[in-house]
């Protein structure tokens, strides 16, 4: 097959392009080339999206597309300018699009989704709710103008794995390299849910293959925050020891959830979020996407991993200062 990636130069779009490639498929990745490169054996043609020409240099046709992009203008503009030209379309969307982040095993059938975002509004950086509701277009744009039955939305959850720009999934795994006693968030049994990025790619890819259509949610299984606490410590190099500090005390020292500085990562509060990690990955399941154990995730990520400094979660100071202020609370 001929596969067309709108974006291919970073995490999932290289990983898609990567599988595509191996699975003996011919693939053009189209980017600006700004943001990483093409993984080798791929055509790269260099397209900026924010031109109203800005894809005029992909000519030809496709047997499928996959576009992770954003913008409601970008992706209107590949949807219609390739429409008649690519047999399927898969758009990477997001389980940001859901209203309800609060009820957990939800799944497409039962979760409703926020509003598209206003006519004309093309900023999914400009807030959590505005991404989601850029992503609720996008997703209309491409079930409108390549009809249910060709297109395929994956709304991915948290994805994780080797080469993961966002540094969240990095932040453990690096923590629990370094051993000592290490600050967990929350309670053991509160549920985490990630996917690994090559399961993600590889199912997107066969997506292509077999003409998949319809609307699922690209996420593993629920695991407990003990459970992924213990997939990281697997073959990690140092003795480690948990201390469980509940959310109450890190926000009343305000420890950021999620992402950025002074930050616990992958950790939300409740009950607000307790359905956004806890999704039901039965339909997902059922529809061909299978997940590898999260311990081989956590393996890969480690010796992937590249000396950096220090960018999101807790500094090591941080860290034993909370840890001291728990102990002698
Ligand atoms: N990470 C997560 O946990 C998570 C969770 C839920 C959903 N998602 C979704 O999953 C997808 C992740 O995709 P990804 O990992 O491949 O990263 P990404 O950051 O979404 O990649 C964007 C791609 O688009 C290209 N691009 C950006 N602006 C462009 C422009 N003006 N013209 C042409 N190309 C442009 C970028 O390359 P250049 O900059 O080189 O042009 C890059 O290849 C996204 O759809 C994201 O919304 C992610």
């Amino acid at each position: 097959m001929k596969i067309l990636v709108l974006g291919g130069t970073v995490f999932l779009g290289r990983a898609v392009a990567r599988q595509a490639r191996d699975a003996g498929h011919e693939v053009v990745c189209a980017a600006r080339g700004e943001s990483g490169e093409p993984v080798e054996g791929v055509a790269f043609v260099r397209v900026d999206r924010d031109r109203p020409d800005g894809l005029d240099a992909l000519d030809g046709t496709f047997d499928a597309v996959v576009d992770v992009g954003r913008r409601p203008s970008h992706v209107r503009h590949a949807a219609t300018s390739l429409r008649g030209r690519a047999g399927h379309f898969t758009f990477v969307s997001s389980g940001s699009v859901y209203a309800d982040a609060a009820t957990p095993g939800q799944t497409v059938a039962t979760a409703p989704v926020m509003a598209p975002a206003e006519p004309g509004f093309d900023d999914p950086s400009a807030d959590a709710e505005a991404y989601g509701r850029c992503k609720v277009t996008c997703e209309q744009v491409v079930s409108g103008t390549f009809g249910t039955e060709a297109s395929f939305i994956c709304r991915a959850g948290l994805i994780v794995g080797p080469e993961d720009p966002t540094g969240r999934f990095d932040y453990w795994v690096r923590r629990h390299a370094r051993g000592g006693e290490i600050l967990a968030p929350g309670t053991p049994d509160e549920r985490v849910q990630v996917v690994d990025v090559r399961d993600l790619a590889g199912w997107i890819v066969q997506a292509a293959e077999r003409g998949l259509a319809g609307t699922f949610d690209g996420i593993g299984s629920p695991v407990t925050r003990r459970e992924f606490h213990a997939a990281l410590a697997e073959g990690a190099p140092s003795v480690h020891e948990l201390t469980w500090i509940p959310q109450e005390f890190l926000a009343a020292r305000e420890v950021a959830p999620w992402s950025g500085p002074r930050s616990l990562p992958v950790w939300l509060p409740l009950p607000e979020y307790a359905g956004f990690l806890t999704r039901d990955d039965g339909p997902s399941i059922a529809a061909g996407l299978r997940t590898r154990p999260l311990a081989e995730t956590v393996a890969d990520t480690r010796s992937g991993l590249r000396d950096e400094p220090h960018r999101i979660g807790l500094t090591e100071e941080e860290e034993a200062e909370l840890l001291r202020e728990w102990h002698a609370r």
